[in-house]
């Protein structure tokens, strides 16, 4: 099968492996591993931070960096179909205690209008305050859109001066990055902390990176430990991460090129997909105008031998594009989906 369901399903290639087999590890807990300790300073300078810390997942990332800047009864705005507010289950009120206030953002992106009406304060004395702005770029649910930097530094600058804290989930950030052809630091630098994610894009088997002052990792530390994310010999896939620094992140763009190039096939061959919206590595297609019901289309897809993915939005799928994918991978796709869903309409 030709895998398009998600940047997540890549596996570890030989030199990955040869990576991970040969790291120098020590008890990551006592700070003592220095394969997780070189991977820290390196994102950390990557993402334009004082300093960072290793975890097992971007969703522990995401919520350790809620639980820094929020109490229980604050107030936390992000755009409504983001991933800290519709895929952590809850997380922000379980593990922070804040309320989250969805605000709607087509592309996935929020406005400094809405972020002043949302925080601007209530009459009554007992006030629940927007103290956290969660952003995300690339913007999962939107379809892999970028913040343009004007608007993103627009709508931080509001935050701040609201006096928000502002969290990025960069779980992307990268492919952000590349599709903008600027340093990874001249986004991130700007927020309080950053979530990096490696196993999207990055192509590592697990493991993700909360960056921000030195002060407020210190303090992501003792989250760590409470959040059982305090680990051991954890270099041995830190050094999955180092490699993917090295090796995986100029190759973003192929990723880029290659989702282009399926959407402009799949439009050419009148499957409905908005070109223009596809700006990293992802491409929607709406069936709605197919008259396909989602499950029936994944399905007649899987048979065809191309997966791809449901959405969040009821009548679109996706298809994402990852290290696993290559130019072949794409030409048969950009010939199978089209014949896969035609053969629905042509039936019914
Ligand atoms: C934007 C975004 N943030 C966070 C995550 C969570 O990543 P993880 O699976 O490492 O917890 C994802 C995963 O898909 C994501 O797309």
């Amino acid at each position: 099968m030709i895998d398009l369901r998600s940047d997540t399903v890549t596996l570890p290639a030989p030199e990955m492996r040869r990576a991970i087999a040969d790291a120098a590890l020590g008890d990551e807990q006592k700070r003592e591993d220095p394969t997780v300790l070189a991977l820290e300073r390196r994102v950390a300078a990557l993402l334009g931070q004082e300093a960072a810390v290793f975890l097992p997942t971007a969703t522990m990332a995401n919520q350790i960096a809620l639980k820094l800047h929020g109490r229980p009864g604050d107030v936390l705005l992000a755009e409504e179909t983001s991933h800290v507010l519709v895929y952590e289950y809850g997380g922000a009120a379980a593990h922070a205690g804040l309320v989250t206030m969805g605000l709607p953002g087509p592309n996935g992106r929020v406005t400094s209008e809405q972020i002043r009406t949302a925080s601007a304060p209530s009459s009554k004395i007992a006030d629940q305050r927007a103290t956290v702005l969660s952003l995300e770029n690339t913007h999962n649910n939107a379809g892999g859109r970028v913040w343009p930097p004007a608007e993103i530094e627009e709508v931080v600058a509001t935050a701040r001066e609201l006096g928000l804290a502002v969290h990025l989930d960069g779980a992307r950030l990268l492919n952000a990055a590349a599709a903008l052809e600027v340093e990874p630091a001249s986004i991130a630098a700007r927020f309080d902390t950053v979530t990096l994610c490696l196993s999207k894009g990055l192509g590592c088997p697990l493991g993700a990176l909360l960056a921000g002052s030195k002060e407020l990792i210190e303090r992501a530390w003792r989250e760590k430990h409470l959040f059982g994310g305090a680990m051991r010999q954890a270099g041995i896939v830190a050094a999955a991460g180092v490699y993917a620094l090295d090796h995986n992140v100029e190759r973003l763009a192929d990723d880029h090129a290659r989702a282009r190039r399926l959407a402009e096939s799949m439009d050419a061959a009148g499957i409905p997909v908005d070109v223009g919206r596809v700006e990293t590595n992802f491409v929607q297609i709406d069936l709605a105008p197919l008259g396909l019901e989602r499950t029936e289309a994944l399905l007649r897809l899987r048979e065809a031998g191309v997966g791809l993915s449901a959405t969040i939005h009821p009548t679109v799928v996706r298809a994402v594009t990852h290290l696993g994918i290559g130019d072949e991978d794409i030409e048969r796709a950009a010939e199978l989906i089209p014949l896969a869903l035609r053969a629905r309409v042509t039936a019914s």
